[in-house]
């Protein structure tokens, strides 16, 4: 860590030139970010790239399924805007990205979002101000990508001049219990004075603020916390496997390890994992890991285990059926929830789209059925929308809340449920 004798003054920074926030990257971090911050009376500029995130927020409509359109209303109503034109933003007192971080075609660290979003957020700063990454990413971003190019273009020194610290973003998309405001909210600056900084920053509008010893052991407890679930994810799935082999109900195991009241966590086995957190991720751990010279095998295990689970969900498919005297070619199978997560309209990086695309391989007919998703495309070619009994197969891929389950095991000639939440289907 940077010793710097002349520490940045720790305040609330607020420019009459600017918002009090800009927040870079208006999605499912961003937006509900917006929404605590103008709760806590601060003023907020929203920058994006999108100009149809842009136009939309400025009509009132959300794209996020966890912010309404009535809350959007609110929002422009307290004088929110949402802005593509990075001319229009003026000086905010604190800058927040939350812009994507995907993985390049060779699957290492795509940062060029952040990077992009540092070369606006150095245009604006101003001694005082403060900057806080959300976005995850591998340890030593902050310090070692933002702050070199933040101090290069502004003529600023962080620490010094400005405050720079990292903040994992937590949000738990579709979770009615935790949300901003009451999740622990974890900061590491580049110097304590930054840590303080961002403290003070979010201490506006969440219960409970974690220092971290630096912005390097934040960005490690994001991917801690992501890693942790990829990897347990990937021991029940594993066991899923050999467990159908073996006769056992692995299911009723989980259940009964479950009623230990310490040192146990359940996790569940599924048709593969989807979202950001748990298929990315840890990849930018085990990037990070790889420069050291060798391997994060945990990380590269569990990835192959969950990427096989698909496929997995495929083969078994073809045995139900081919048990009732039925080709998986030319079968029609229905897809009950093709949404990487429970009661949620995401579907980035959902399982669904590998099973889905492997039964057309297969020759097999491919419907679906889902409640937040009124136009499915897998591969440029929509998938039709069908009634469960339509099919010769169901497979359970997402049990939405919606679903009255009872109804789908009456009308389902074959069920294959990947989610263990039928009695009469048969469970992965
Ligand atoms: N979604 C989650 O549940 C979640 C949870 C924790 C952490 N994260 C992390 O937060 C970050 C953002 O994720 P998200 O889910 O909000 O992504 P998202 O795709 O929902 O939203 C990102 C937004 O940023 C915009 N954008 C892209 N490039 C930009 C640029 N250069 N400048 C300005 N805007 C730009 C996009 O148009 C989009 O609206 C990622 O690093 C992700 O890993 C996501």
């Amino acid at each position: 860590m940077t010793d710097h004798a002349r520490p940045v003054q720790v305040s609330v920074p607020s420019h009459t030139q600017g918002p009090d926030v800009l927040v870079i990257g208006l999605g499912y971090v961003g937006l509900p970010l917006v929404v605590e911050a103008i709760r806590a009376g601060l003023t907020v500029v929203g920058y994006d790239i999108s100009p149809a995130v842009v136009s939309g927020l400025n009509s009132g409509q959300s794209h996020i399924a966890d912010v309404s359109a009535g809350e959007i209303g609110g929002l422009l109503a307290q004088g929110f805007r949402a802005t593509a034109d990075e001319d229009t933003i003026g000086v905010p007192g604190t800058i927040v990205i939350c812009v994507p971080t995907p993985l390049t075609a060779d699957g290492g660290p795509d940062l060029a979002a952040v990077v992009s979003a540092a070369e606006i957020s150095a245009r604006r700063l101003r001694p005082g101000s403060l900057v806080v990454l959300e976005s995850t990413t591998y340890p030593g971003t902050t310090d070692e990508v933002l702050r070199p190019l933040l101090e290069k273009r502004s003529g600023l020194s962080a620490g010094l001049d400005f405050s720079l610290a990292f903040s994992p973003e937590r949000i738990d998309p579709g979770n009615p219990d935790f949300g901003i405001r009451n999740t622990p909210k974890v900061v590491g600056g580049i110097t304590p004075s930054c840590t303080e900084a961002a403290a003070l920053f979010y201490g506006q509008f969440c219960n409970e603020v974690v220092r971290a010893a630096s912005a390097r052991e934040a960005e490690m407890a994001k991917l801690l916390e992501n890693t942790y679930r990829h990897i347990n994810i990937a021991l029940v799935n594993e066991m899923a496997i050999f467990c159908h082999e073996l006769g056992v109900d692995l299911w009723d195991a989980i259940r009964c390890a479950a009623t230990k009241p310490f040192g146990f966590q359940p996790f569940f086995p599924g048709p593969g994992v989807g979202g950001h957190c748990i298929p990315i991720d840890p990849n930018y751990l085990s990037y990070k890991v790889r420069t050291l010279g060798y391997p994060f095998r945990f990380v590269e295990l569990a990835q192959e285990i969950n990427h096989r689970m698909p496929g997995y969900v495929l083969s078994r498919a073809a045995a139900m059926l081919n048990r009732h005297g039925k080709p998986l070619k030319g079968a029609h199978v229905l897809l009950l929830g093709v949404t990487y997560k429970k009661d949620s309209a995401d579907l980035r990086e959902s399982p669904a789209v590998f099973v889905a695309r492997g039964l057309r391989a297969s020759g097999a007919y491919v419907s679906y059925n889902d409640p937040h998703v009124d136009q499915w495309i897998v591969d440029g070619e929509p998938v039709e929308a069908a009634a469960v009994e339509t099919a010769d197969l169901v497979i359970l891929l997402q049990a939405h809340s919606a679903y009255d389950l009872e109804a789908v095991e009456r009308s389902a000639r074959l069920l294959f449920d990947t989610r263990g939440v039928t009695t009469s289907g048969e469970v992965l």
